[in-house]
Order: C-alpha cells, then structure tokens, then sequence
C-alpha cells in the first residue's frame, strides 16, 4: 500500500471504530478542544472514551495538556463528539495523523467542526481570557496540510477557502454570547509554526497584516475540514497579549495557567452554542 491508501485506509478503520462507539447516537457536531481548554471534556455526559492510540493512523500526542482522547456522548442534552488534543505542525509537518482524525469524524457523520485554540492577542482592546470568535485566518505555518497527492474521494484539489470560518455560524455563536452575557471579540487568527513564541518584530508584522491573534494551531484542522466539506467555526481563548505587547513572559505553562481562567467563559458559550449550531 502507498501512503494515500494507507491513509484511507486508516480513515476508513477508525470511522468505523467511532460508528461502532456511537452506538445510535448521530453527532453533527465535533470539537476540537485547544490548548488548556480540555476541561469541556468533563462536560460531557455519559462520555464513551477512545483513546486516539486506539484509532489507527490517529495523532500520537506528546505535548503537555492534550490529552488524546476521543469523547463521544451529549453536551448539553445534544449528541457530540469531543477531540481532546491534536498534534501541531510545531511538531511533525506530517499532515496525515491531523486529516486522518478529521476525515474519520466526517466519514462517521459529522457536519460541522468547532476548532478552539489558546491564543496571544494583538490588539490592545483584545484583553488576557476574553474569547476571539475567528472571522478569518492567514497561514503563515509556511506549510499547507492539503500539499502533495489529492484523494479526490476526500475532497478537490482546489479549495475555495472565501468563507472558511462559516458566516451563518459565526452569526449564531454571536448571538448567543449575547444572550449568555459572554464578552466575545471577533478577529482574524494568524497561525505561526513555533514552536518558539513570536518576536516583537513578527508581532508588529502581523499586526499590519491585519491580524488580530496569534497562534500555532486551527488553520491546518480548518483547511483540511473545509476541502472535505465540513463547515468551520472557531473560538480563540487569549492567553496573553503578543510578545512585546506587555511585560508579561511567556511559556507553555503561562498559556496552560491563562487559558484554564478563560475556559468557564468558553464553557459557557458552548454549552450554549451547541443547542443551536
Ligand atoms: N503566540 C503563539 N501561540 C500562542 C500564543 C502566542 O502568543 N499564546 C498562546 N498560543
């Protein structure tokens, strides 16, 4: 087997290993839970838990606050399944593992994505554990998860990516923050690769871009979950302002400590949010 039918192959096994787990249950909607925020997971009621090990071709983590964990059950009464921890091009650039995971969930049934993220913010008003709804992304990983051979049964070579981050859903989610009393910014996301934090120099480039976070995570999972038809939406949880921004330094541990302050906020919002997506 070449590495595109290995790849489907392992789509094909681990789609079937979830529909088995669903046992009945029929999720449209799947989370990604970021950095500090797996917290949601305990949410979940009646969880059934995959361990991504036993799901071939899955990521195998080895960062510190993600988990590997495949949850299947209700939030909020409504059918889900919650993806605790995902691998980072800061990692591997090997695309596989992250489109196996998502491709699986589409073949089981999923329609729509919801990516979360801890992120720095790059503007003043966009303050430390307050919620960035995503309007936009610029890649700037310098890699494209979608490079290399096409399956075309996945998806199209081509992807328009105009309204990767679904506007009817961006809709919904602001007006439920509304209702929820939930303060939620809007903005466009930049992903670096990292793994080191960005200088104030990269900071200020981005700023000009017109980005309004930074991060090291979501654009891959948006991308390849826009080229196989799942619509998008995403939340960032601000960690801390951009290198330079504040005095404030910066870790893995920091961003951990500040997402887990913003979460009962993303907690909120979601459990909201999924009644209605
Ligand atoms: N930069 C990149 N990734 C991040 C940051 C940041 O400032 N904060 C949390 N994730």
């Amino acid at each position: 087997m070449n590495e595109v039918q290995l790849h489907a192959e392992n789509v094909r096994q681990a789609a079937a290993r979830i529909t088995a787990a669903l046992g009945g249950l029929k999720p449209r909607l799947a989370l990604i839970l970021g950095t500090g925020l797996g917290g949601l997971a305990r949410l979940v009621e009646n969880p059934v838990v995959i361990a991504y090990t036993d799901l071939p071709g899955f990521p195998l983590l080895t960062v510190a606050g993600h988990a590997g964990q495949l949850i299947i059950g209700k939030l909020n009464g409504v059918p889900v399944i919650v993806l605790n921890g995902r691998k980072h091009f800061y990692e591997t650039s090997d695309a596989y593992p992250l489109k196996t995971m998502i491709r699986a969930i589409k073949a089981a049934g999923v329609e729509t994505l919801f990516l979360s993220n801890a992120a720095g913010s790059l503007r003043m008003h966009i303050g430390v554990s307050e919620l960035m709804l995503i309007t936009d992304h610029i890649n700037f990983l310098g890699l494209n998860p979608l490079v290399g051979p096409n399956d075309e049964s996945f998806g199209p070579r081509f992807v328009p990516v105009s309204d990767a981050w679904d506007p009817v859903l961006r809709a919904t989610i602001k007006t439920v923050a509304q209702q929820q009393g939930v303060k939620l910014h809007e903005g466009v996301y930049v992903a670096f690769r990292g793994p080191s934090f960005e200088t104030p120099a990269e900071i200020r480039m981005a700023q000009g871009w017109g980005a309004d976070a930074v991060g090291m995570s979501s654009v891959p999972d948006c991308l390849i979950a826009r080229h196989c038809g799942l619509k998008v939406a995403g939340i960032s949880c601000i960690t801390n302002m951009g290198a330079g921004l504040s005095d404030e330094k910066l870790s893995h541990a920091h961003t951990i400590e500040m997402a887990a302050r913003g979460a009962g906020a993303f907690e909120k919002l979601v459990l909201a949010a999924v009644k209605v997506l």
